[in-house]
């Protein structure tokens, strides 16, 4: 497909350091992490301040050039990664990733949209404080990115997805005005909450350029286990017991099969089980507070007895030492890279309320046996907050290929039973391009009018991240 050439103005307004033109160096941005997707574009932007973005934006709007926003492009529904079409360039904020400011007074951070997670969490924990959000990705994914998916991860069980981290927000609008809403108050009633409308809008409607996020207290105090359960009831159960013992003091809740642990030992090198035998499920729970002396391991170890009295944890290890509190960790981070090397999979992020996540991966895993044989279901992920990675493994029989055309029927199927259970088919990841056409079954009528209604009031010419949540056109 002929791409169009980038009109000169753009190398004045961001120079040679803020432009990628030659295709191999611009390969990685064409490309998602998974390996599902590949698109084109005439450049990919690499602004290095804000009035630089809206420059951009400006232009491309004068010239019908769609944008696509990318920060650490770790996303797992291809919303960060271009279509293939003539006219169109990737406007990654990768350069701009600085700390403004951590204020300890009160408990806020100003950052800029290319920072990466990691070390936003760094900067926090150097005055002493925590940014809590945290997941497999957070070496590469960036602050605007995870606003715009309204990341969750493993610890929305305390602290909430990405939206209830974020205070206030600069985003430039797809004519290049530049919203300022940069406020760090808790309250702020002053009509529509606009900065609401770019977190989870997955780059839609404009691009946010910084952000203030909410900083807490550091952790003095963690607890870390992992248990070997008979079921996903028990891993309930025990989500419960911690939960009735000390609400405040879950930060994660974890749950994992017994398939999926199979593959990280045997797919990520140093990765080992610290239980005497195989299980299969698991559950890791993670307990911190920020208090010292908060007896969480008496906590831990009273709830662990308790719950193995009663048959719902037949083994446990504790983390005695960070080294092991990461190497915990470690065997649940690492499900996706595990699934990736292990061959094709489907994934299906879902959520369902909490009390029916025991029924989701029992009924979803039978249906998904059923419709393909020999495929191996493998669901993990946050149990505390009713987000289950409902994912599946390609038969070993199967290629890769044969089983990735059943992808849709494989979503439908586990849909199916997800739609029956008051859930939604898309917890944490976003829509981005993989799910558009589910939008109409499951967010349509007056829903999907009202979302079609601010995107063409927003961005009327359709040059932001076009293709990517919403079906159609639109
Ligand atoms: P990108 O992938 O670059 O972009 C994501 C979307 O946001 C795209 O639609 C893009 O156009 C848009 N966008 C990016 N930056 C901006 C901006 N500044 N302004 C406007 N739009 C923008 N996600 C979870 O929620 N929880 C998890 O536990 C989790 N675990 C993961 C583990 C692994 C190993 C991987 C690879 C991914 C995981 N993800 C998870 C998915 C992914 O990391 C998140 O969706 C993350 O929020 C994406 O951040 P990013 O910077 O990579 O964004
Ligand atoms: C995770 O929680 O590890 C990811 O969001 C899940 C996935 O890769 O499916
Ligand atoms: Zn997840």
């Amino acid at each position: 497909m002929p791409l169009d050439s980038l009109p000169p103005d753009f190398a004045s307004i961001l120079g040679p350091a803020g432009i990628i033109a030659d295709p191999s160096d611009m390969e990685a941005y064409l490309r998602d992490w998974r390996g599902l997707w590949r698109g084109e574009a005439m450049a990919v932007l690499r602004p290095a301040t804000t009035e630089e973005v809206a420059a951009c934006v400006r232009l491309c709007a004068r010239d019908g050039i769609a944008i696509i926003p990318q920060g650490g492009n770790t996303s797992m529904v291809g919303g960060a990664t271009p279509e293939a079409k003539p006219r169109q360039v990737v406007l990654s904020l990768a350069r701009m990733n600085r700390v403004l400011e951590v204020d300890t007074a009160d408990m806020t951070m100003t950052v800029e949209a290319g920072l990466v997670l990691a070390h936003a969490q760094r900067a926090a924990e150097e005055h002493g404080a925590l940014f809590p959000l945290s997941l497999g990705a957070e070496g590469t994914a960036m602050i605007g990115g995870l606003l715009s998916t309204n990341a969750g991860g493993n610890t929305t069980v305390r602290y909430g997805n990405a939206r209830e981290l974020m205070l206030g927000l600069e985003v430039v609008l797809p004519d290049g005005s530049v919203v300022n809403g940069l406020r760090r108050l808790r309250k702020d009633n002053t009509g529509y909450a606009l900065r609401h409308l770019f977190v989870g809008a997955e780059g839609t409607l404009g691009i946010i350029t910084r952000a203030v996020l909410r900083i807490f207290p550091a952790a003095r105090e963690t607890a870390t286990a992992l248990c070997a359960v008979p079921d996903e009831d028990a891993a309930l159960t025990l989500f419960r017991r911690f939960r009735t013992a000390d609400e405040g003091a879950v930060r994660a809740f974890e749950y994992m099969s017994g398939t999926g642990m199979d593959l990280v030992t045997r797919y990520v090198e140093g990765a080992t089980l610290p239980l005497s035998e195989r299980a299969a499920h698991y559950a890791l729970v993670d307990l911190s507070a920020s208090r010292e002396r908060a007896g969480l391991r008496a906590l831990m170890e009273g709830v662990l007895e308790a719950a193995m009295e009663a048959g719902e944890v037949t083994d446990a290890a504790l983390a005695e030492s960070e080294a092991q509190r990461a190497a915990i960790w470690r065997l649940r981070e690492e499900h996706p890279e595990a699934q990736k090397r292990a061959g094709a999979s489907v994934k299906n992020d879902v959520s369902v309320p909490v009390s029916a996540v025991p029924t989701l991966i029992r009924e979803a895993s039978e249906a998904c046996r059923a419709l393909i044989p020999g495929a191996r279901p493998v669901p993990f992920g946050h149990m505390g907050d009713g987000n289950i990675h409902m994912n599946l493994q390609q038969p070993e029989s199967m290629t890769a290929e044969d089983f990735l055309a059943r992808s849709h029927d494989i979503m439908d199927t586990v849909n199916e039973v997800v739609r029956r259970l008051g859930g939604s088919f898309s917890a944490e990841h976003g829509v981005g391009r993989l799910k558009t056409d589910m939008m109409a079954g499951w967010r349509g009528g007056a829903e999907l009018a009202a979302m079609r209604a601010i995107k063409a009031a927003l961005d009327p010419l359709g040059i932001m991240n076009p293709g990517k949540v919403l079906p159609g056109d639109a």
